[in-house]
């Protein structure tokens, strides 16, 4: 018997999943972790392993009755056919009671983050100068675009109540939702036939049924990517995508792996493609959202104004979390503003952001091009432009050719998920 001590039930906690997840990937070396732990039968007497709160947690998830307009679930932004990321390529997505009021980010994809993000933490440098040289202080982890959230259960709330998502006025107006859906007496034999008679108990436990949902299924971390196939050595890339991981891995010239980790962890676990560390790319000013028509406004990540701890350190201004760029190729739309709306963009908005801005940013007032133009001038400071390809000037030559974001887009193309390895050709 391998496993008898990895079973899940209705009280057991995200810090136990993660660790039962890294131990079945210490055991079982080069399998991913997470379906390590999803696979039946890794003990001839184990249970599939889903808690009955899990199994809630997904009604849920997928239930649009819970949203004020009837219309939405967060299946709706986060498409289970779509890496759980969104169906389409708007910037950010419509919801609200009547479905017309537009969120202020991308949706980011569900897939392979939602165990392994750590505890938001910021270790702050003494001075100034150490934490110009230092790199291990930067801030990491946490859960949305700026880290605001430790827990899923947390997080969960937040689009149930954002007036420009499922628009619930309160956790009440969840709750009246829920005692409606079909799975309601379910949801009493699970946490208790008085369960709604709490109502700050019953909000709780659903908050929490919809974390064991997303940290227990394995629809979360399918690892099918053809570059987990190349992982586990069952195939070759071909010289393109392997020229493209080069450009990628190249400290001096992409330098993307520095902070998209591509190489598998110690443990064996194949690896996520981000670091979880914040940084300030400079990505320019998205007109499609509605909340940029205002001059005054700006969405600055980790100094608000959705998060509001971190405010008062100006130099967070403008840090958004680095994403997984697993399944990233089937996105239409990427970074936190929704900014691009197509990969190859996204990869030559990287490369020639400094050696040509006036190809991604605006003039001003007095025709001179507007740089970093998503943040207020006083703390455009803080924008990247030491992390290699960032530290060109206008004028010299970007780091990849066409040529080789072609490569670079071919081998981020293997991280797409669903990938069916053909036979082998003896
Ligand atoms: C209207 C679209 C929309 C709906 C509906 C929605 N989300 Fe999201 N989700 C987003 C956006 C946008 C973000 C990024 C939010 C941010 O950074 O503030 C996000 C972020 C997240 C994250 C953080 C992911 C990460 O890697 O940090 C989780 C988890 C999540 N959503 C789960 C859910 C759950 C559970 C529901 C349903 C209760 C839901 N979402 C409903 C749009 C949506
Ligand atoms: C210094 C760290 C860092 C480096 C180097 C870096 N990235 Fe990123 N990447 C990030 C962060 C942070 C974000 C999110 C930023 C935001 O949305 O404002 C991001 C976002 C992205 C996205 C958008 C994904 C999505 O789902 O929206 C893509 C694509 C991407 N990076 C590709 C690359 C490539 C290709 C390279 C190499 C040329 C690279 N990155 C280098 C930190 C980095």
């Amino acid at each position: 018997m391998l496993f008898p001590a990895i079973r899940f039930n209705a009280r057991s906690g995200a810090r136990f999943a993660a660790l039962a997840a890294l131990l079945a990937a210490v055991l079982l070396p080069g399998a991913a972790a997470a379906a390590a732990v999803a696979a039946p039968g890794a003990a001839a007497d184990a249970k599939p392993v889903y808690s009955d709160a899990a199994a809630l947690g997904k009604l849920m998830f997928f239930d649009a009755s819970l949203s004020a307009s009837g219309k939405m679930s967060c299946a709706s932004c986060h498409s289970p056919s779509h890496a759980y990321g969104p169906p389409n390529g708007l910037a950010a997505q419509l919801g609200g009671a009547d479905m017309r009021s537009q969120g202020t980010r991308a949706v980011p994809s569900l897939r392979y983050v939602l165990n392994r993000t750590p505890m938001w933490s910021h270790a702050q440098a003494a001075s100034m100068s150490e934490r110009l040289s230092e790199t291990d202080n930067a801030p990491v982890g946490g859960f949305g675009w700026d880290g605001r959230f430790n827990r899923l259960r947390d997080q969960a709330s937040f689009p149930l109540l954002n007036p420009d998502e499922m628009a619930n006025k309160d956790p009440v107006a969840v709750l009246v939702k829920l005692e409606r859906a079909p799975y309601a007496a379910r949801f009493k034999e699970v946490f208790g036939q008085n369960i709604f008679a709490d109502p700050a108990r019953a909000f709780t436990q659903a908050m929490y049924a919809i974390e064991r949902f997303e940290l227990e299924d394995p629809s979360f971390h399918p690892y099918t990517s053809k570059f987990d196939y190349y992982l586990d050595g069952k195939l070759q890339l071909t010289a393109q995508e392997l020229r493209g991981k080069k450009l990628f891995d190249n400290p001096s010239g992409g330098n993307c792996a520095a902070c998209h980790i591509d190489q598998a962890g110690v443990d064996g676990s194949h690896p996520l493609f981000t670091d979880f560390n914040f940084q300030a790319l400079g990505v320019p000013r998205n007109p499609e959202l509605r909340a940029n028509a205002d001059p005054k406004y700006f969405d600055m990540g980790l100094c608000g104004p959705l998060r509001t701890d971190q405010a008062s350190d100006t130099s967070n201004c403008g840090l958004f979390k680095s994403v997984s760029l697993r399944n990233t190729a089937t996105r239409q739309v990427f970074f936190h503003n929704g900014r691009f709306h197509t990969l190859k963009d996204s990869l030559r908005f990287y490369v020639q952001r400094d050696t040509n801005p006036a190809k991604w940013y605006p003039k001003d007032a007095h025709g001179k091009v507007d740089k970093f133009n998503d943040l207020p001038v006083a703390l455009r400071v803080n924008v990247d432009t030491t992390d290699e390809p960032l530290t060109r000037k206008a004028g010299e030559r970007p780091v990849w050719s066409e040529r080789d974001i072609d490569d670079v887009a071919a081998f981020l193309a293997t991280l797409n998920d669903g990938y069916v390895p053909k036979p082998k050709q003896q």
